[in-house]
């Protein structure tokens, strides 16, 4: 009861969010310790769309390759099919993740890395694993009761749920990743727009060997529309291909939650599956709630919460756990280089400004993607439907050659194309702009968008921006432009004609005690441009640069060489840093 243990970031959960914050932490020579409050990581698939910027910054942390090898990889997750069951009839396909003929430049133009499909409870260990490799503190089985704080740190009580003592663990920087019912937004009182449980859903997951039926339409999503579900469909989702599975069944949240024995599980998969006999094995069931809800502000003094704790969604476009690693990604850094003596503690403040907004656009985005299958159910005229024989009749319409038929088959190609917004909304998923005081304008205010801003991510190099991707390198390695800015560093990306960024470089690095580089791209130089694609992405000047921060965020630009580019720098990552 009176013990005190000392850390100097204390994380409150180890899903995506809390044990990506204790890995980057630890990468960056942070002492961290992680409680959670049960024996072990999640122990259910939950999310698994791994989007590019997850996996972007899970290349940057140096565990892509654990996570490839544990993961669905791209060309197997992208023929999304909806049917009336899995051995039924086929309504139709869409290529998704950036699968399409279509699309597919424009992810690969946009990232090293492709979407794959990891489940939850295989990804968590692997994070979990190289947090505690790389110096982390992990402790199971240890809950969060309550925290005080005063100017100089944070008293956290927590519980030992084996022996049950409580205890204080003292820590600098509490971090609460604890889930979407988070105590510690809770006890912060953050602010919160939206509401919770708008629908229930219940997960059935279990063993069968279905890859006659999906060999030929790989996918992690199957769409099964039938009657029953309060949302009119169901979902069977790829755990291993083609294996291993889960289901997710609306039920009604208004009424008592649905009792989900075996025989009823069973029932529900042979009918989702539309194979009456299929000899099938139940490994768990589960109930939980779909939500619509953030926080409008992220942090209080020397608390901060990260993942579902301040965005509440439903699994729609894949943005739970993908938005939860990225919430860590960029809050870490900050607390490291604050902590480091790098950076004033007013750079805290930005994580709340930079990613309250990502937060809302993410529940906001999945709620709708969720609520517009009502346009493939009205195209089909199932919404009438009271009986499964009236379901099944307006479904057949479709083949009719009648005005009826025809005009059904018209609606069909519009609500497809609409499910791009869910399935392929690239610029949802890479399209995070920063707008705080850890970046600086140079003048330029934020490009228009082009194309549609949820469907298509466009690269540019505005501050505030992610790094554009391209491949640079030499005759013996191939690099992404995302490797050049290491994670630990402040990076200055310049051209032949700005080598003289260099010398400014090493001039404030030996000023500050920054870990700050520069990286000249040419021929002949540390890193060439190999495809000449960097030259038109950067749009600065050859003389100008980029500053990119640890996250790949451009932090500020110069688009010529200044006359005195060590007074530009020097002012740039004042402000930035926050430095007073
Ligand atoms: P997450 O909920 O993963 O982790 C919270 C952590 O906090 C846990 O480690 C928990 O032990 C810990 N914790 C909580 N309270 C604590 C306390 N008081 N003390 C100590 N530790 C505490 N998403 C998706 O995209 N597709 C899907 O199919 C699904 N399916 C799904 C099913 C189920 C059953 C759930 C619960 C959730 C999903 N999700 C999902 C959502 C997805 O799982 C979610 O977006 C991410 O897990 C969010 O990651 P976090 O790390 O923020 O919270």
């Amino acid at each position: 009861t009176s013990a005190v243990v000392e850390t100097d970031v204390l994380v409150v959960g180890s899903g995506p969010a809390g044990s990506a914050a204790a890995l980057a932490l630890s990468t960056l020579g942070v002492a961290t310790t992680v409680i959670t409050k049960y024996r072990w990581t999640a122990n259910t698939p939950r999310a698994h769309i791994t989007n590019q910027r997850a996996m972007e910054i899970f290349r940057d942390l140096g565990i892509e390759q654990d996570v490839l090898a544990d993961a669905t990889p791209h060309h197997l997750v992208g023929d999304t099919v909806f049917c009336t069951s899995i051995a039924g009839e086929e309504i139709g396909r869409i290529h998704t993740w950036g699968t399409s003929p279509q699309r597919e430049a424009d992810y690969q133009l946009a990232s090293p890395c492709l979407t794959v499909d990891i489940p939850q409870n295989y990804l968590e260990p692997i994070l979990v694993r190289h947090a505690a490799e790389r110096g982390a503190q992990v402790r199971f089985s240890t809950e969060y009761l309550s925290h005080t704080q005063d100017a100089d740190g944070v008293d956290v009580q927590v519980r030992d749920r084996i022996t049950g003592a409580t205890y204080t663990i003292r820590a600098k920087y509490l971090i609460g990743a604890d889930g979407a019912r988070s105590k510690v937004a809770a006890d912060l009182d953050l602010p919160f727009e939206g509401a919770m449980d708008i629908a229930g859903s219940m997960n059935i997951t279990f063993k069968a060997d279905i890859a006659a039926f999906c060999d030929h339409r790989p996918s992690v999503l199957y769409w099964v529309i039938q009657p029953g579900s309060n949302v009119g469909a169901g979902l069977v989702r790829m755990v291993r291909p083609w294996d291993e599975w889960l289901i997710v069944w609306g039920y009604d949240i208004a009424g008592e939650p649905p009792v989900v024995d075996e025989a009823e599980a069973v029932r529900i998969v042979r009918n989702l599956l539309g194979m009456p006999d299929l000899e099938v094995e139940i490994t768990g069931t589960s109930l939980w709630g779909n939500n619509e809800m953030y926080a409008t502000h992220l942090q209080r003094g020397r608390v901060f919460c990260a993942g579902d704790a301040i965005h509440r969604h439903p699994p729609s476009n894949g943005l739970g756990s993908n938005t939860s690693v990225q919430d860590a990604y960029n809050l870490a850094w900050k607390i490291a280089y604050v902590l480091q003596g790098h950076a004033g503690p007013a750079l805290l403040e930005t994580y709340s400004a930079e990613r309250a907004p990502v937060a809302e656009r993410i529940v906001k985005r999945a709620n709708r993607s969720s609520r517009e299958f009502v346009d493939l159910f009205a195209a089909l005229g199932v919404l009438e439907a009271e009986t499964e024989e009236e379901m099944l009749a307006a479904i057949e319409e479709r083949k009719a050659n009648t005005p009826e038929g025809l005009a059904k088959r018209e609606a069909l190609v519009k609500a497809m194309e609409l499910k791009n917004y869910e399935f392929n909304a690239h610029g949802v998923e890479l399209g995070q702009f920063y707008d705080s005081t850890a970046v600086l304008s140079d003048g330029t205010p934020r490009p228009e968008p082009t194309r549609d801003p949820d469907l298509y991510y466009e690269a540019s190099t505005v501050p505030g921006s992610h790094l554009p991707h391209a491949w640079v390198g030499d005759q013996v390695r191939k690099q992404a432009m995302m490797d050049l800015a290491p994670y630990t560093d402040l990076t200055v990306i310049a051209g032949i004609a700005g080598e003289a960024w260099e010398a400014a470089v090493e001039t404030l690095a030996a000023e500050t005690g920054l870990p700050l580089r520069c990286v000249v791209i040419g021929p002949g130089r540390e890193v060439t441009d190999l495809y000449y694609d960097w030259s038109k992405l950067r749009e600065v000047e050859e003389s100008g640069a980029l500053l990119v921060r640890p996250d790949k965020h451009v932090a500020w630009r110069s688009r010529t060489l200044p006359e005195d580019p060590v007074g530009a720098l020097r002012d740039a990552l004042t402000h930035v840093l926050s430095r007073g």
